[in-house]
């Protein structure tokens, strides 16, 4: 197979103003959710991950003046990952002014398990296309995606995590806090699959 094929220029913009508005409804999301934990170490965790969303943001931002791109076109795919990062924080304001605050701490963890889904993704994708085409616009790709890649990582590996044992501790059962998935910094799908397995040893 040839490693360097073209790529569909339209589309890769496309996913560059998807990604960007991920990021700016990251920030808004972790500003909600952090407002919602009730866990200190979760608390102090989302402060981290909010920080790097903001620079995650400022690096796209970069990336579109390098490529030549305008931060605020717009497109329907753009409108609808606005429309579901507010969506998500609607969801998690709902939860602290009707739940017990600390139902309300899990719904925060689902959303931001969510909204890192769709950014970790997109960055995958970012970092596909840097991967398998070539010249300055991969260039470029590559540089973002390599700045970027293993937070996104904690991101959504670690949340997963939290959001778990949130949720089986509220079950009534034994939990592993923080989780197993933070105490191993796991980075990889596999390793949050073994930190998962191995979550019994650790209580
Ligand atoms: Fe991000």
């Amino acid at each position: 197979m040839a490693k360097a094929s073209k790529h569909d220029s339209a589309q890769v913009k496309e996913l560059l103003l998807q990604a960007l508005e991920t990021e700016r409804g990251g920030i808004q999301i972790y500003t909600a959710a952090i407002e919602a934990a009730v866990n200190d170490d979760l608390k102090e965790e989302w402060q981290e991950y909010l920080d790097e969303t903001r620079t995650h943001e400022q690096v796209l931002t970069r990336l579109f003046e390098q490529l030549g791109l305008d931060t605020e076109e717009q497109s329907p795919g753009r409108a609808v990952v606005a429309h579901q990062g507010k969506s998500l924080v609607a969801a998690i304001q709902m939860a602290m002014k009707r739940a017990t605050a600390e139902a309300a701490e899990l719904v925060a963890a689902e959303c931001v398990v969510l909204a890192e889904t769709k950014d970790h993704q997109n960055w995958e994708l970012i970092g596909h296309v840097a991967e398998h085409s070539s010249g300055d616009t991969a260039k470029l790709l590559k540089a973002a995606f390599e700045a970027v890649e293993q937070d996104e990582d904690h991101h959504l590996y670690h949340t997963k995590g939290w959001c778990r044992e949130l949720w089986i501790r509220s079950l009534g059962f034994p939990a592993v806090l923080p989780p197993p998935e933070e105490v191993k910094k796991v980075e990889t799908a596999i390793g949050a699959s073994r930190a998962e397995q191995q979550r019994e040893r650790m209580l």
